[in-house]
Parts: C-alpha cells; structure tokens; sequence
C-alpha cells in the first residue's frame, strides 16, 4: 500500500521525475517564476489548447443528459485514507487505498480507481486560491480527487489518453465560525506533523472522504475535458467541478498557508498553489438537465469486499 502510494507521488506531482518533459523546476506565482511561463520554460503540454483550469461561465454551459449520478465506493471506509504528506513543497496531498476506492457513473467512461487527493490554496481565506473560477469568482481553497482509469496498468498509461484520469474537483468556501466541520479539524490537525517538504504522516481510521465532502450535493456539476494542472500538464483528464462548495471555517484554512513550507521552516511557507485560468478555446463546458433528479448512492465498502472475497473463493476454485 505505502509502495502504491509513493509510486503514485512520484509521478502525479513530482515534476522532476517524470520520465518525459524537461526536469526544470516550477513555481506558481512569485516574480520570478510563476505559472504564466510553463508553457515556455517548463515541459511540452502546458502550451496545448485544452488546458485547465478554466474559468466556468455559467450562461455558456450546455445540458447534457448523459451526466448521470455518481457511484463512490470507499469513500464511506476510514481504512481507505491512508497518508498525509508534504508533496514536494508543492502541495499537501493525502494518499488513498486505490484497491478499495473508485468512483464510476457520473458520465465518466467506465471506473476509476481513486489514487489521492490533494488541496490548492491562495494565502489564508481572504486570499483566494481556487485553480477553477465561476463567473470570474475564485474560491479561497479547491480539492482535487484524482482518480485513473482502471484498465490503465499505470499513470504513464494513462496520460497518454485523452480520459485517462478523471478528477474530482471541489471548492472550499470560508465560514465564520471555528473548528468545523469536524472532519477538516481532524485532517488540518496533522499539517503541523508535515512541515518540510517530503514528511509524511499516517492518518488512517480517522475520517472517512464523505465526512470531508459534507454537505456538497454531488449529483450538480460541470464536466469538460483538460489537463492536469501542474507541468508537465498533460492533456488527459475528465474534468468534474462540482457547483456547491464544501463549507470549511476560516481558521483551518488559514492554517494551510501558516504551517508548511515549501522546503524546511527557514524557508518561505507554501501559499498561492494554484495556477491561474487557461483559454477555453474551442471547448464547451457542459452540466446535467436540471429535471434530472436521481441521487447518487455511495456504496458501502462492504459490498464491494464481498464481491472481491466472493470472486477470490471462486479463482481459488479454478
Ligand atoms: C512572472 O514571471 C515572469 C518571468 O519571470 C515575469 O516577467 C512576470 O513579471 C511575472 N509575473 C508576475 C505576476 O509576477
Ligand atoms: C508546444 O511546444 C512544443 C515543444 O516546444 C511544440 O512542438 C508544439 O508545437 C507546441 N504546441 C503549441 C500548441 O504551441
Ligand atoms: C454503480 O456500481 C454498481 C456496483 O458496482 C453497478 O451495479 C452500477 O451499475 C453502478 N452505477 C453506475 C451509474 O455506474
Ligand atoms: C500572506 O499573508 C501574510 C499575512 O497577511 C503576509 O504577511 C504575507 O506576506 C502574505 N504572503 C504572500 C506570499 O502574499
Ligand atoms: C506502464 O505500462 C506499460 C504497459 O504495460 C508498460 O509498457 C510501461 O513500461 C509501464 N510504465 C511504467 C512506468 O511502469
Ligand atoms: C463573516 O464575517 C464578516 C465580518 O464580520 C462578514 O463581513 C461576512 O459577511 C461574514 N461571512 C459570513 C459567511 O457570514
Ligand atoms: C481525529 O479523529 C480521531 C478519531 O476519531 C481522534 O482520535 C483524534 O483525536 C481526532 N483529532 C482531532 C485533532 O480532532
Ligand atoms: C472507523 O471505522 C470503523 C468501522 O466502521 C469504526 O468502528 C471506527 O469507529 C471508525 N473510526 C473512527 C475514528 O471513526
Ligand atoms: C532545502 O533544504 C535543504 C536542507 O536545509 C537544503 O539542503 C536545500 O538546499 C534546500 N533547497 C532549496 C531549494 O532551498
Ligand atoms: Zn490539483
């Protein structure tokens, strides 16, 4: 499992080891190096035309009635959320038990395995740090579920097709209160445990993914089809923005731009991890009917271990 994950890491968001592309490093938005010349400096696909993120104007999104509910298998399991990390001084990603977690349905061409989650950021909740915008309107953090497709054997697979990974993503709107919801305390609480870049910490059975996704109703989102938002920006990935926010006060979203850095503690702390709106171009963003009204169901990790421990017994048979 911790081999899974770091394999995972290595290839999702560690720039510098990526086999294709060059090894230069990147950096979001200080003056001297920031988002705006990856497409130049950085690697081949972040001058390609469907790039993410993209800024979501609602009047031009068409209905499409193929965006049905999801299926999410695992994300009711507190084993399936395994580590928490300081991923390169870049982000803070959680690693997940893709062997018991994907998510299918949603208008997504088949299942997909869900590997990890990581969080974008601006500098505290007054300074936004959404990747995606709505109407111009950037959100103060974004959650991105990345998830790969399950007949890829890998991620160099997969980013050679155009809906290999399909990602989750969900904006974070600040509230006025203090310490909730219970679950994000809970997760916000192991960032002082991660400060350098590479610590990793173990946080397993102590949420589960829908305690961190409450209150957000997962049957209305948007869908378009662009890139993985950090070089080498490959485009290869179904995009799901979903329209309701999850709701995080504002104190644990102040902790992730004041408690880890982007090196060790006598370098700066990480803030504004987000790359800015890409071109559009020629892409339509699309949305389910507004008639269609079937709630989503979340399976529960035990049907799923059924069928695994029923389709074991039978092999053994074999
Ligand atoms: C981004 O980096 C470029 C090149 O280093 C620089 O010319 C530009 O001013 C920077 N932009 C911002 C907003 O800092
Ligand atoms: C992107 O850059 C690569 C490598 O420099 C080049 O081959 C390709 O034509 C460029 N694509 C676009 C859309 O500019
Ligand atoms: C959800 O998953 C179940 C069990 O794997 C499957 O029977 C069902 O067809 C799936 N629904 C969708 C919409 O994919
Ligand atoms: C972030 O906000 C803090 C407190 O307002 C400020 O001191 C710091 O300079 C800001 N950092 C950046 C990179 O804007
Ligand atoms: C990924 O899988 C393909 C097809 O099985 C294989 O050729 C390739 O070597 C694998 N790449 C990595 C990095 O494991
Ligand atoms: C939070 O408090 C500030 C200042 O007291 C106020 O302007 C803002 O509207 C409040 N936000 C919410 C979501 O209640
Ligand atoms: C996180 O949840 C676990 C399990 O319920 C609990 O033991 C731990 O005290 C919680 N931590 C915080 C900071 O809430
Ligand atoms: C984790 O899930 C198990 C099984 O459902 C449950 O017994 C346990 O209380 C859960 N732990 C926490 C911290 O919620
Ligand atoms: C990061 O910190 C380590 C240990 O202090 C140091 O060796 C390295 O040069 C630092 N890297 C950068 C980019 O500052
Ligand atoms: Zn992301």
């Amino acid at each position: 499992m911790k081999a899974q994950f770091f394999t995972l890491l290595a290839v999702c968001l560690l720039p510098t080891v990526m086999s294709e592309g060059s090894s230069a490093d990147w950096c979001y938005h200080l003056h001297t190096c920031n988002y705006t010349t990856w497409s130049h400096t950085v690697v081949e696909h972040c001058n390609g035309t469907q790039q993410s993120p993209v800024n979501i104007v609602t009047t031009d999104v068409k209905e499409d009635a193929s965006l049905t509910a999801f299926n999410f298998t695992g994300f009711d399991d507190n084993s399936t959320v395994l580590q928490i990390q300081n991923a390169d001084g870049k982000s803070v990603k959680v690693g997940l038990d893709d062997s018991k977690m994907s998510v299918s349905g949603g208008g997504l061409p088949g299942v997909y395995k869900t590997q990890q989650m990581h969080l974008h950021w601006g500098n505290g909740s007054s300074a936004p740090g959404s990747e995606h915008t709505v109407n111009g309107k950037q959100y103060p953090m974004e959650l991105h579920i990345v998830n790969m497709k399950s007949t890829h054997p890998n991620i160099s697979v997969a980013l050679g097709d155009s809906t290999g990974l399909a990602v989750l993503g969900f904006f974070i709107e600040a509230t006025n209160d203090t310490g909730y919801p219970e679950s994000w305390k809970n997760l916000t609480s192991y960032l002082s445990s991660i400060p350098n870049k590479g610590d990793t910490v173990d946080i397993m059975y102590q949420f589960t993914m829908d305690s961190l996704l409450q209150g957000v109703d997962r049957t209305k989102y948007y869908r378009y089809l662009g890139s993985l938002t950090t070089p080498s920006c490959n485009e290869a990935v179904v995009w799901t923005v979903f329209k309701e926010p999850i709701k995080v006060s504002q104190d644990l979203i102040n902790l992730f731009s004041t408690t880890v850095y982007i090196n060790t503690t006598n370098h700066p702390l990480m803030t504004n991890t987000y790359r800015g709106v890409q071109p559009l171009n020629t892409r339509v963003i699309t949305t389910q009917r507004s008639s269609a009204t079937t709630p989503y169901h979340t399976l529960s990790i035990s049907t799923t271990t059924t069928a695994a421990l029923l389709l074991y017994s039978l092999l053994s048979w074999l």
